[in-house]
């Protein structure tokens, strides 16, 4: 429905206050005398602009500018001997979902068209409670350990000083992390601007876990191919687009699903048997590799289609909350960091972002029966258990704890200390040599000049470094990256010793 043929659905409403009294004019505040000045007692005048003044709620740290829409997933191929999960129980069950992608760096009013990955995050109404599946549309991501993501947020985000995106801060972080090389590679590459949010893959990227009813753990990384087909703009277009129309990806999406033209993606996971894990060539948990197809095939899932515009932006997408801890019987986590620290950091951020209780607001409502015994709290908008007993073990049957879901017990071991993850598979550059050599010469051509537009501006010992990473990785791509900044692999390497960097990873 565009604006010219908007026609209001609702009957005719009378206005009242927030306490359900009428009001009896919405055009002239209080004053006293025709020029005087207002009326402390003009309450609707005071309550209008006290709520309006409390409109906004905090933006999402990361992945504030999103577009969000309502689905259903259909399962198509029998995954059962894998994991007890409900919701894949049985070949065309149906589950409903909702569906939120977003750009990462850009805040709640930024351009859609922006070089970036996109967050690709899903939340599965299961029988069994709520699964959220919060993905990016890459396989890979920036970092091994959490404990840089504030980092990243800081380096991609504003600079303190101007309050503008720096490429400067932005390409001094990454060029000193080796373990973000491959990220870097995809983003700079032809996918690095998706035309819309339909012509995107997404992934669960990290590994998580199935665990089945005979109690078998397995590995698993999740996969969302698009049915619409991949489609990226290049440097150029994007800034035609925005020039245009900074909702692209919104209008994109909103647009599509009234038409009645549901995008649709199709799931797929690997399967890495728990015990594999000791010995695959590759660290499993490593958030910044992928796992060869070759080694572990796509395994089809099923398919989720989109078919619903939310009628409420803010109801729906902006109090949205995804969390990777929100999680079924039958599907786990790994010890990947990174995950582990999503595990709490989620939730954390949306009991501040939304509230307390913003599992009671509908769109992240479990659909089936909640009992957590959480109680109170802002916002507390159900009968709250009404009386029941409060406490847990009581003699009223209570709250009873439920050991059929325990997962399979996990065999972990080890000194607590802080481990340096680059001496536990530090090969940062074999993966991305192998999706550099896929690429075409003309996709190559394009990853190099994505590359020398980006670095516009950032200092020479940054582009060196950078030079030098990328020829680690294939002296073709060095070669390539060098030339297009004007610049020689030659002079990059010369200019290692005299790199500034405190804390320059001894592989670069
Ligand atoms: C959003 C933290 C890594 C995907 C967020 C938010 C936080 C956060 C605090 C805002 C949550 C909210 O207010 O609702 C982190 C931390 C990470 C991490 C601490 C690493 C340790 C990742 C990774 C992915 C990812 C690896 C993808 C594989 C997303 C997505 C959203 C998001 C898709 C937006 C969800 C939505 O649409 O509401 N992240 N993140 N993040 N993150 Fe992460």
């Amino acid at each position: 429905m565009t604006m010219s043929d908007k026609k209001c659905p609702y009957a005719p409403t009378q206005l009242t206050m927030g306490n359900g009294a009428p009001v009896a004019d919405n055009q002239n505040s209080m004053t006293a005398g025709k020029r005087g000045p207002l009326l402390a007692q003009d309450i609707w005048l005071n309550e209008k602009l006290g709520n309006f003044a409390r409109e906004v709620i905090p933006e999402r740290r990361m992945h504030a500018k999103g577009s969000g829409a309502f689905g259903t997933f259909t399962v198509t191929n029998d995954i059962s001997k894998y994991t007890r999960a409900a919701i894949f129980s049985e070949v065309g069950k149906k589950t409903e979902m909702f569906a939120r992608f977003s750009t990462v760096a850009g805040e709640r009013g930024a351009a859609d068209a922006e070089r970036d990955i996109r967050g690709f995050a899903l939340k599965f109404y299961t029988e069994e409670g709520n699964w959220d599946m919060v993905g990016n549309n890459t396989p890979v991501f920036f970092l091994r350990d959490p404990r840089k993501f504030p980092d990243l947020n800081k380096a991609v985000k504003r600079d303190p000083r101007t309050n503008m995106r720096s490429a400067t801060n932005n390409w001094d972080f990454w060029t000193l992390l080796p373990e973000a090389f491959h990220q870097v590679t995809i983003v700079m590459s032809d996918r690095g601007i998706p035309a819309s949010y339909r012509h995107m893959h997404g992934f669960g990227s990290h590994t998580y876990s199935f665990w089945n009813e005979a109690g078998e753990r397995y590995w698993v990384k999740f996969h969302f191919r698009t049915q619409q087909g991949i489609k990226n703009l290049t440097d150029d277009e994007a800034r035609e687009v925005v020039g245009m129309d900074r909702e692209s990806n919104q209008k994109d999406l909103y647009d599509a699903i009234e038409k009645g033209d549901f995008p649709k993606w199709k799931m797929y996971v690997q399967i890495m048997p728990e015990a594999e894990a000791d010995t695959v060539p590759y660290h499993p948990f490593d958030l910044t590799k992928v796992w060869p197809k070759g080694d572990y095939p796509l395994i089809e899932v099923g398919e989720f289609e989109l078919n619903k515009n939310s009628d409420n932006y803010f109801v729906d997408v902006e109090q949205a909350a995804f969390a990777p801890s929100n999680l079924v019987p039958g599907i786990s986590v790994s010890p990947d960091r990174m995950l582990q620290n999503r595990l709490v950091n989620y939730a954390d951020a949306q009991r501040y972002r939304v509230g307390v209780n913003h599992q009671q607001i509908p769109v992240n409502k479990p659909r089936c029966p909640v009992m957590s015994n959480h109680r109170d709290g802002q916002g507390r908008v159900d009968d709250n258990y009404g009386s029941r007993p409060h406490y847990e073990p009581n003699s009223f049957g209570q709250w009873q704890e439920q050991p059929d879901y325990a997962e399979p017990p996990l065999k972990i071991d080890g000194d607590a200390a802080h481990y340096d993850f680059r001496e536990d598979d530090s090969d940062y550059f074999s993966q991305p040599r192998a999706l550099f050599r896929l690429m075409s010469a003309e996709q190559q051509q394009v990853l190099f000049d994505n590359t020398a537009r980006n670095m516009t501006g950032v200092p020479d010992f940054i582009q060196y470094r950078h030079i030098r990473n990328c020829h680690w990785c294939d002296p073709a791509y060095g070669e390539g990256v060098a030339k297009a900044l004007g610049l020689s692999v030659e002079d990059a390497m010369a200019a290692r010793d005299a790199d500034p960097a405190h804390h320059l990873p001894s592989c670069l």
